[in-house]
């Protein structure tokens, strides 16, 4: 890793994936595979409905819990279907997912509900990843810069600077996400750079401070050199994180 005080952040986001008996299995040998070690963070975001077991299950180790989503309203009330950031603490979580691509596709989450999500995560003390990336049609023609600019700017504009000293942004090139096509280290590392600029142009200890995960086919065998730029403190792993070993392998490639 390079010599800066952030620490590694290894994050597993399940997505809609396993089954009760599956999760604690998987969490048994993610327990018994980091042991004490505080090198870096290991964060699980499973389904919604395991969240709670999955915090028992790994109740004993440093292991973190996070919530793949939250409902963008604060409080309680008739919202069928959703989950509270309070729910959220209320089983143990941290952190919170917020606008992973495929809540921007598939629910059509904009940047201005995105936003509201990030400042409901916060209001209840749970530190929202924030998730930005551009597709590839937008790669390939360029657009990758005004994208990025664009998704940090909905949160970085409006409502300042000072809600960047406890967050962390994840950089996931929609075109790598379950694909098996990784952005090059250099692709990302680009990426990673020019989104902490634009945090360091409204304040550099903020951007020093603050935490960018890469996520896009990250796996045991690309990781290190993932981790190796001098931007990049982590990663958001889908596919590979239901798999105990190839996730260790991850987490030790942030922490060697
Ligand atoms: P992937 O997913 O590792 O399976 O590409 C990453 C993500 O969507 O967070």
């Amino acid at each position: 890793m390079s010599a800066n005080n952030r620490k590694p952040l290894i994050a597993g986001n399940w997505k809609m994936n396993g089954s009760l008996q599956g999760s604690r299995a998987l969490v048994d040998d993610l327990v018994a595979g980091i042991g004490g070690s505080a090198a870096a963070e290991m964060l699980l975001c499973p389904p919604a409905a395991y969240l709670h077991p999955v915090a028992g299950w790994s109740a004993a180790s440093p292991i973190k819990l996070g919530g793949q989503n939250l409902c963008e309203q604060v409080g309680s009330g008739a919202f069928t279907g959703e989950i509270s950031g309070d729910m959220l603490r209320d089983v143990g979580c941290t952190y919170a997912i917020v606008g992973h691509s495929e809540r921007r596709t598939l629910y059509g989450e904009s940047d201005a509900v995105v936003a509201r999500k990030f400042l409901a995560a916060q209001s209840v003390g749970l530190i929202p990843i924030l998730c930005v990336g551009e597709s590839l049609q937008e790669r390939e023609s360029g657009q990758t810069e005004a994208v990025v600019t664009r998704q940090v700017d909905a949160i970085l504009k409006p409502h300042g600077v000072g809600l960047f000293a406890a967050a962390v942004i994840a950089y996931e090139p929609i075109w790598a996400i379950g694909t098996g096509k990784t952005a090059s280290p250099q692709q990302a590392q680009e990426v990673h750079a020019l989104i902490r600029a634009l945090i360091a142009a409204q304040d550099a200890t903020i951007a020093a401070g603050l935490r960018i995960l890469y996520g896009g086919s990250v796996k045991g065998s690309n990781a290190h050199e993932l981790l190796a730029q001098q931007d990049i403190d982590g990663g958001l792993v889908g596919g590979a994180s239901l798999d105990a070993a190839d996730f260790l392998k991850i987490y030790q490639a942030a922490t060697g």
